[in-house]
């Protein structure tokens, strides 16, 4: 459980200072809803913010340097806004439920002084049980990987006038790439920690291809889809495992959004390994999942994903229109807003230039980035367009405002 309220990036590639809904360091804008889409023409750095969210899973996985490094990056010198002498800094505004307070993670990557990037800072910070307003206490606070960490589930120490509530315990890191909460949520007793780490590492880039998808699986049962998709049988193989019924329930409800497939079955190989089966309008015989075109796997891929058993918490999803036919779009988005809902299980971030998909989207729901004087990109919640939002409240969609202009 668990969403993200608001962030803010800084000197990350041409985010040199973006913010998008509520933070603890700027309370005016509004709290980030379950289903967020970026739009924005090219260059503006709608690839740049979803690869930060890579990079922060990157860092949990590995290290910041090797993270500086992966995914074309090209290394912390190549990541910093260019002209930049200031770290790389995150701050991320993140709610578990509705009861529960806020809780803010501050990060900040800069190099040191062998000219490595490492963690210069992370804190975590939480108000008191009960207060609505006041200070917050950190209670994970680590400078140059030294500092202190709060056992249980409340305390923490005032930042202004020193003092501490609840059990403090001074921590050193061993290696200041790693980040400390990756290190100190592995250990049961900073509860907090480890249930913030719990929510960073159930996020999920989806870079779905659909070749990828097609090559010839293994039987091994897998959770959650990948990167790009290559596991979709994997995955098939697992929901039916863990209950067919439902997923047979899942899989009916799946084909009646893919048009010109009837059905669509799972079959159990003697070699234990799982295919499923497309039965197709005008055919006598069912297809492989091998044989589908690119639009029905990735339109396939993507229901799957929004059918998840214990879907992971944030899902990144860039340009879902490549390969798929316009008319699909409007009913994908519909569709993903659905599967987000309202309450804290699911939040879903998507970059698109598609105004067939925005179509589908409220102003509160799409967030534009544009290019500042300076070349940088600023963000922008649609919704903060007056006119627009007087128009679709007049009936107008939004991704027929977005196509003539009217924004973005
Ligand atoms: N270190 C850096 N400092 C500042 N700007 C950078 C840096 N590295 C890359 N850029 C710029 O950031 C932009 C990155 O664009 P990005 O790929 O995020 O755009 P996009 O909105 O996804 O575009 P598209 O619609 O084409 O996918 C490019 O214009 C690039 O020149
Ligand atoms: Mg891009």
């Amino acid at each position: 459980m668990g969403k993200i309220l608001g962030i803010a990036i800084q000197n990350y590639g041409s985010l040199k200072n973006i913010k998008m809904g509520k933070l603890y360091s700027d309370q005016s804008g509004s709290e980030l809803g379950n289903m967020v889409a970026i739009i924005g023409p090219s260059g503006n750095g709608k690839s740049t913010l979803a690869d930060a969210f890579g990079f922060i899973s990157d860092c949990l996985s590995t290290d910041v340097e090797s993270a500086c490094d992966a995914n074309n990056r090209g290394g912390y010198d190549q990541l910093i806004s260019q002209g930049s002498s200031d770290p790389i800094h995150f701050e991320l505004y993140y709610k578990e439920n509705s009861n529960s307070r806020p809780i803010t993670y501050e990060l900040t990557i800069a190099k040191d002084r062998y000219d490595r990037p490492y963690v210069k800072e992370e804190r975590l910070r939480q108000r008191r049980p009960g207060q609505k307003n006041g200070r917050p206490l950190s209670f994970l606070h680590l400078i140059d990987g030294k500092g202190f960490a709060f056992e249980g589930k409340d305390g923490g120490q005032d930042d202004e006038d020193g003092s501490v509530e609840g059990e403090k315990i001074n921590v050193e890191l061993a290696d200041t790439r790693k980040f400390g909460i990756v290190t100190l949520g592995a250990m049961k007793q900073y509860a907090r920690i480890e249930l913030f780490l719990d929510f960073l590492k159930s996020w999920y880039l989806c870079y779905f291809a659909p070749d990828a998808a097609r090559q010839i699986q293994t039987a091994a049962p897998a959770q959650y889809l990948n990167r790009t998709g290559s596991n979709l049988n994997n995955v098939a193989q697992y929901m039916y495992r863990e209950n067919p019924t439902e997923f047979k329930k899942v899989l009916a409800e799946i084909q009646t959004k893919i048009p010109n497939i009837t059905k669509i079955e799972p079959v159990k190989l003697k070699n234990g390994q799982m295919v499923l089966e497309f039965w197709q309008n005008g055919f006598s015989e069912p297809f492989f999942s091998t044989r589908m075109s690119d639009g029905t796997l990735k339109l396939f891929a993507y229901y799957l994903l929004l059918h998840e058993r214990n879907p992971r918490q944030l899902v990144f999803v860039e340009e879902p229109e490549n390969g798929l036919y316009h008319h699909y779009l409007a009913n994908l988005a519909i569709e993903m807003r659905k599967s987000v809902g309202s309450g804290y299980s699911k939040q879903l971030f998507v970059t698109t230039h598609s105004p067939f998909f925005v179509n589908a989207l409220s102003p509160e729901e799409v967030w534009v980035l544009e290019k500042g004087q300076d070349g940088f990109s600023i963000a922008r919640q649609a919704s903060s367009y007056e006119f627009v939002k007087e128009l679709v409240s007049e009936g107008a969609a939004m991704g027929d405002l977005w196509y003539s202009e009217y924004f973005g």
